[in-house]
């Protein structure tokens, strides 16, 4: 324990004392701010619920990485690696290596994994973007993967992102994707379906991002759920990505959340990383902002800690380290630090802020 002193003779005294008792004393420096080590792990604080993380290899090869993972988190998601592009990158020729790698290492250590995703717009590849034969053939070629895919993980992979932001950003509408345009407006449905068949004890979701501020977006999902509930879907739960930032309105994700309880369905906070720099104002992370980070991964937390036993999945951070980040690599934001460990693979505020949502 650090304390500081001025030098007046009472403050002698107990200088004294304190010496006696073996603390050391630092004179008239500023206070450290120093991240206190994790006294728990996330996963042992976290009672109710699983918290997880993205990841990938050869992340998982790296003992820096694993320590963690494996201290800290009880569940990872494949940050791309068992996507289709990956898998299936050319028609009937399925490329298993990366997707067995993550699950085999989840498997070996007693971690859950989380699909992710079986369709979703951005990871299709190129030959079922182009795809030449009917849409009949289009559809038993989606049909062929889920099955292939969801039954090869049958008791390891637990729960899947069926499908990946099908509903579009403006107008509360369908997003129009090949799997919209080929299989009608049904497709999620159907896709529901398979995964279904494929392994009847799996947890299906539908996973979107800006649930929690996009209002259109927000009514036309619960609005899909609502129907999809009504004939009997299989699907289990929402994921609400959670790509937010210090700003996101606490009343936004709580009406949201509200939402995704009353439908009744479990909910996951799927891919949580709040950005420091939404407004790109700093340059360095500051002692302000990190605190303000802090602050809102408490309220996240907290907001996700009040939901019903019955609602409740997990919250999955999107990546381990700051500089892991996709909205570093992606959207080339290096003056961003969204996570809960910095590049030193040291927790930052922000863990300490999500371990205090948590109690
Ligand atoms: O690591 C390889 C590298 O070895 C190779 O040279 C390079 C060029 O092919 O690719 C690198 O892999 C890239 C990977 O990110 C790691 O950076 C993949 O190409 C790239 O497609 C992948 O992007 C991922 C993206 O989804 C598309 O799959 C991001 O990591 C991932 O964070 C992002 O995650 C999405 C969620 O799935 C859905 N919600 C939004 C979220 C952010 O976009």
């Amino acid at each position: 324990m650090n304390v500081l002193f001025s030098k007046a003779p009472f403050h002698f005294l107990i200088y004294f004392f304190l010496i006696l008792m073996g603390c050391s004393v630092k004179d008239d420096i500023t206070p450290d701010i120093i991240t206190p080590l994790p006294t728990k792990s996330l996963k042992s604080a976290s009672t109710s619920f699983s918290v997880g993380l993205s990841t990938s290899t050869p992340k998982l090869d790296l003992l820096s990485y694993t320590q963690i993972i494996e201290r800290e988190f009880e569940s990872i998601t494949a940050e791309y690696q068992m996507k289709m592009n990956v898998i299936l990158p050319v028609k009937g020729t399925y490329n298993w290596s990366k997707a067995d790698q993550i699950v085999n290492y989840a498997v070996s250590k007693g971690l859950k994994v989380h699909g992710h995703a079986l369709v979703w717009h951005e990871s299709t590849p190129d030959w079922l973007l182009n795809y030449q034969g009917t849409d009949v053939q289009f559809e038993q070629e989606v049909k062929d993967y889920i099955t292939a895919v969801v039954s090869r993980y049958k008791g390891k992979v637990a729960s899947w992102d069926v499908v990946n932001e099908g509903v579009s950003d403006s107008a509360g509408s369908l997003r129009n994707t090949v799997f919209k345009q080929r299989m009608g407006d049904d497709y999620m449905v159907k896709c529901f379906q398979f995964a279904h068949d494929a392994d009847p004890d799996s947890k299906l979701f539908y996973n979107d991002y800006n649930l929690e501020t996009n209002q259109a977006k927000q009514n036309k999902v619960f609005e899909l759920i609502e129907d999809w509930k009504l004939r009997k879907v299989p699907i289990h739960g929402i994921g609400f990505q959670m790509h937010i930032s210090y700003l996101t309105p606490k009343d936004q994700i709580q009406t949201a959340t509200n939402k995704a309880v009353a439908s009744g369905l479990l909910l996951f906070y799927s891919e949580l990383d709040i950005r420091a720099n939404p407004n790109k104002d700093i340059s360095t992370f500051t002692l302000e902002r990190s605190e303000a980070q802090r602050l809102k991964f408490k309220e996240v937390v907290q907001i996700y800690n009040a939901i019903p036993i019955s609602n409740k999945f997990g919250i999955t951070v999107w990546g381990l380290k700051d500089d892991d980040s996709w909205l570093l690599k992606h959207h080339n934001n290096f003056n961003e630090w969204p996570l809960l460990f910095d590049a030193n693979f040291n927790a930052k505020q922000a863990y300490t802020g999500f371990l205090e949502g948590l109690n």
